[in-house]
């Protein structure tokens, strides 16, 4: 049920427009309080007095109006939304949207509005794949606006693809959905980085280490489940992508430098990866070959220390810098030494010695250092390490959405 939640629903010029007629008969059925504004261009394809009926409240279209700005000016109509739905969102619209247009009352209130947005496209299946709709979209992506469709099928145009507009049952669910889930970090970015790198000593050998990336792609799933825009820069691992994060897979702690580096500006960094500490010299071109005069020396030099150098940025520092600390022992002093001289802002501290099953399993025991001391926290399994993690970013970091 949608007990007294209060939609805004923007029903722009569309044929579609007809279907956001239903949209309101359901969000009414199922409790919701619904307020219409409608564009100039959908008064051509249904009635304000049709919406002004089924939503049972007045209908807002004119952004100059005496009348409509005095009784509900257009910073109001969003503030008093928690959920601004744009059904249908023309390819017109969406574009406004992206520019960040305020030439009507439709754009205006969303560009007024810091609340959540969700869109249903509708348009011809050509504008829909014109390169400019979805670069259009894909910022609209990166501000954390949701989307529902469109669908594929028959188009008023006549032509056959995607374009149609989701079906008022669909956006009716994705509605629904949205009020169940926890959007603490909707609108933020997340950078987490997972599992070992590998340093090559030839084509066919390397240095690494034994995380399985299970700790860090438990995070990044983590933050993604409370609605942040999360990039997870791993390591080769046996995990899953989780769903809705971004992958960027590399191998060595050079590559997982430039990655996070490409992934900037972010609002938090968490830097789980076991990246090794030293490369070989000069990684041989061609395998390495027994030749009879003894084994090869391997000449180690250091590795960039990518925590340091993310949390040491000028410009663009992420607000909250995570590190991990990988102890076998003096845990608690080790971690403060870490968190001192590589600048971020908490470090996890875990115990990696042999039997801890810390690398590779499921379990973890987490001791959180920060600027007012240490927090220990019981042994966990590892997603409720991240949960918890999470919850604390969270709590740090208040969603952009209110
Ligand atoms: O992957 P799993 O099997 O689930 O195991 C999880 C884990 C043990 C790998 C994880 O919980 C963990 O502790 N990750 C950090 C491992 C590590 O490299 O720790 P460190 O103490 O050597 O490094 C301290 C911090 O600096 C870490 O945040 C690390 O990512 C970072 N670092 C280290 C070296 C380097 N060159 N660049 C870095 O950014």
């Amino acid at each position: 049920m949608l007990d007294g939640r209060r939609v805004l629903l923007i029903i722009a010029g569309g044929i579609a427009a007809y279907k956001s007629l239903e949209l309101i008969r359901r969000l009414r059925d199922r409790g919701a309080r619904v307020r219409c504004v409608m564009t100039r261009a959908a008064h051509q394809f249904v009635t304000p007095l049709a919406v002004a009926s089924l939503s049972e409240d007045k209908v807002y279209s004119d952004l100059f109006s005496l009348t409509d700005e005095s009784e509900m000016g257009h910073i109001r109509l969003s503030r008093e939304a928690d959920l601004i739905v744009v059904a249908p969102a023309t390819a017109d619209l969406i574009a406004r949207m992206a520019a960040g247009l305020a030439d009507d009352l439709a754009a205006t209130a969303l560009l007024a509005s810091d609340k959540p947005v969700m869109i249903a496209p509708a348009m011809n299946a050509q504008m829909w794949a014109h390169p400019a709709t979805e670069a259009n979209l894909a910022t609209l992506a990166r501000r954390g606006i949701l989307r529902v469709g469109p669908g594929a099928g028959l188009l008023a145009c006549g032509e056959v693809g995607l374009g149609r507009m989701a079906e008022p049952a669909e956006i009716l669910a994705a509605i629904e959905a949205f009020f169940v889930a926890d959007h603490r970090l909707a609108g933020r970015r997340a950078l987490v980085t997972s599992g070992p790198t590998r340093e090559p000593i030839d084509p066919v050998r390397y240095l690494s280490n034994y995380s399985s990336g299970k700790q860090g792609h438990a995070i990044a799933a983590a933050l993604a489940a409370l609605g942040a825009e999360t990039v997870l820069v791993s390591g080769p691992t046996q995990e899953r992508t989780p769903p809705g994060v971004c992958l960027v897979a590399v191998e060595s702690a050079r590559e997982m430098l430039a990655a996070c580096e490409a992934a900037l500006p972010v609002d938090v960094a968490v830097m789980a990866a076991a990246v090794a500490d030293w490369r070989v010299e000069g990684a041989a071109a061609q395998k390495l070959k027994k030749n009879g005069e003894g084994a090869p020396v391997l000449r180690l030099v250091e590795n960039p220390d990518i925590l340091a150098t993310i949390a040491r940025r000028r410009n663009d520092r992420p607000a909250l810098v995570v590190g991990f600390a990988a102890e076998t022992e003096n845990i608690i002093a080790n971690a403060r030494a870490k968190r001192a001289k590589k600048g971020c802002d908490w470090v996890l501290a875990n115990d990696v010695s042999p039997g801890t099953g810390t690398f590779g399993g499921d379990r973890n025991t987490i001791h959180l250092v920060d600027a007012d001391g240490v927090e220990d926290w019981p042994v966990m399994t590892k997603t409720e390490v991240a949960r918890r993690l999470a919850d604390r970013i969270a709590a740090r970091l208040p969603s952009r959405i209110h």
